[in-house]
């Protein structure tokens, strides 16, 4: 399909080098599938996959942080409201609720931007009617990178009981309502099983990771210590995995 231009219509800055952007474009999709967006430098165009935020339908929306000296970031997120980027309008990626076999609860583990695909998943029916509860953890390094954090207590509030959500803050001290260090020491230190009320359970949980690739191998190997296993297509687990680079 051809690439298209779409314009930002919103921008929302969390933190320094950390935004939401907000495209006058939308397109159906299942949530956790990514799209790709593009700009052209000295005549050639450079694209790079960024995960949905919004949900199906909703002008797009991507959670996206500058990586220093990165080629597409710092030149997308200088971009000013009214100001074009190019979308490939083909959303692409498995990792969706379509691919999670059902379980009681569902771990959804992120680190930085890695939250996303959550974001889009909860703005949606599925995962509320299919899973009794649904935990989220998102590890950034300081409270302010805490995007979203807003929407996810609302959700909480909504759904007592539903929605646990557990920040995890691993450059500033403890604080309230945060959690200091990784989100793989949290599973370690006992922090977990106080917050969730107990530790990932391969009878009765799925869990979905995605961000940084190091927290994802770290986290992998600690819940397959606890007898989860991969999830593939032809041979389903209860870990799913999304990996950013
Ligand atoms: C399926 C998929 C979905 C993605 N979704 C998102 C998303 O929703 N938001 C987002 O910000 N990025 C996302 N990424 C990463 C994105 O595609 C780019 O790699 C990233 O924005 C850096 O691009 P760049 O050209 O500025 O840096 P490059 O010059 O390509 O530098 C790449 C390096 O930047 C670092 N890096 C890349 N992505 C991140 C990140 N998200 N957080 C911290 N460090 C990073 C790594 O060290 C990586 O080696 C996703 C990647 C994949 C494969
Ligand atoms: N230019 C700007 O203004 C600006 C602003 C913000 C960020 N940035 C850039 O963005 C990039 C970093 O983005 P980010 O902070 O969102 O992502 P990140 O480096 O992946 O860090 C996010 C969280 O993941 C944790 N983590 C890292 N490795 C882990 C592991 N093996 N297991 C468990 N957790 C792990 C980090 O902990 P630790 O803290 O312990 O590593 C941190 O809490 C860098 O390139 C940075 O320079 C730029």
């Amino acid at each position: 399909m051809a690439w298209e231009e779409a314009k930002l219509v919103a921008k929302h800055e969390w933190d320094e080098g950390l935004y939401t952007l907000t495209l006058d474009r939308a397109l159906d999709f299942k949530p956790g599938q990514f799209v790709n967006l593009g700009i052209i430098i000295e005549g050639k165009r450079i694209k790079r996959a960024y995960s949905i935020g919004s949900a199906p339908g909703a002008p797009l929306e991507f959670f996206i942080v500058e990586v220093d000296d990165g080629a597409l970031t710092p030149r997308v997120l200088n971009k000013s409201i009214g100001d074009t980027v190019l979308v490939n309008p083909r959303p692409a990626g498995f990792f969706t609720l379509d691919y999670v076999a059902d379980a009681r609860d569902l771990w959804l583990v992120s680190s930085g931007t890695g939250l996303a695909p959550y974001i889009s998943m909860m703005r949606t029916a599925e995962p509320w009617q299919r899973f009794e509860r649904i935990i989220v953890l998102h590890g950034v390094r300081y409270a302010a990178q805490l995007g979203y954090a807003d929407e996810l207590r609302r959700h909480a509030a909504e759904r007592p009981g539903q929605l646990v959500y557990i920040p995890v803050v691993s450059r500033e001290p403890e604080a309230p309502g945060v959690v200091h260090g990784r989100v793989t020491s949290a599973l370690t230190d006992g922090s977990l099983e106080k917050l969730a009320g107990r530790l990932p359970d391969p009878a009765l949980d799925h869990a979905m990771l995605c961000g940084n690739p190091a927290m994802l191998d770290d986290m992998q190997a600690l819940l397959e210590e606890r007898g989860m296993v991969i999830n593939r297509r032809k041979k389903p687990g209860q870990i799913t995995v999304e990996r950013y680079w």
